[in-house]
């Protein structure tokens, strides 16, 4: 079932998702959204278009929820929507929604999920989304700074080499064509309005990669 963050609380059904999203030009889906500020700010900019935060820890997102379901005039956005779940295991509701996906710096299951290529990820990925949905992935670790998660997830060193000659084949199994990667600086990374682009955008020089691609769809 849909589990929907209405400012502090959690709501359960009561929205149909896919009648909502037909009144909107573009859906676009922010999972692991963590905070939501991204959703937030991009649905303040954008009202023609619905954005959808998924995450599945519920209470990081509703301060920016409780910020959404304000009147438009107060700092609302009635064209942000945060949803509890986790990318494994998407609600069905979220079907084919997608025009555009982002994972923006990931960490736990999704980050595992999105750099091993795991089928419960990228296989959430492409049933969220629309044929032809446009995918965007921010991703960064470093054994200077995640060395307790590299270790206890077995996670590979990054490169654009590692992207090229591993990921992408295993995206493109799944339906998933990856194209444009690169490595993106500090200043870069935190253009990016989210909280932890910022975060990171402002520390210590690291390599984040930044991938762009193509869902084929289900
Ligand atoms: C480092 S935070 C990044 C949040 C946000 N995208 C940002 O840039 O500020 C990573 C987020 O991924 C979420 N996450 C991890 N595994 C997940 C999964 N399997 N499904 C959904 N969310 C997940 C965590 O709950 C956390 O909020």
């Amino acid at each position: 079932m849909l589990r929907i963050v209405r400012g502090k609380k959690i709501e359960g059904g009561g929205l149909d998702l896919r009648e909502m999203a037909s009144g909107y030009s573009s859906v676009i889906v922010d999972l692991g959204t963590g905070d939501g500020r991204f959703v937030y700010k991009m649905a303040r900019e954008q009202p023609g278009n619905l954005f959808i935060g998924v995450d599945s820890a519920a209470e990081n997102m509703m301060e920016y929820s409780a910020k959404a379901i304000k009147k438009a005039a107060r700092g609302g956005a009635a064209n942000a929507v945060y949803v509890v779940a986790s990318a494994e295991d998407l609600p069905a509701e979220m079907s084919g929604i997608a025009d555009k996906i982002f994972v923006i710096l990931p960490w736990g299951s999704l980050l595992e999920g999105i750099i091993k290529g795991s089928k419960e990820i990228l296989g959430g990925i492409a049933r969220a989304a629309r044929p032809g949905a446009d995918l965007e992935l921010f991703f960064t670790y470093s054994h200077l700074h995640e060395e307790g998660e590299i270790g206890r997830r077995e996670l590979p060193g990054l490169s654009l080499e590692y992207i090229e000659s591993t990921m992408t084949p295993l995206y493109r199994d799944l339906g998933i064509a990856l194209g444009q990667k690169e490595i993106i600086t500090n200043e870069e990374l935190r253009k990016y309005e989210t909280h932890w682009a910022r975060k990171l955008g402002f520390g210590k020089n690291r390599d984040v990669f930044h991938v762009k691609g193509i869902i084929a769809g289900q």
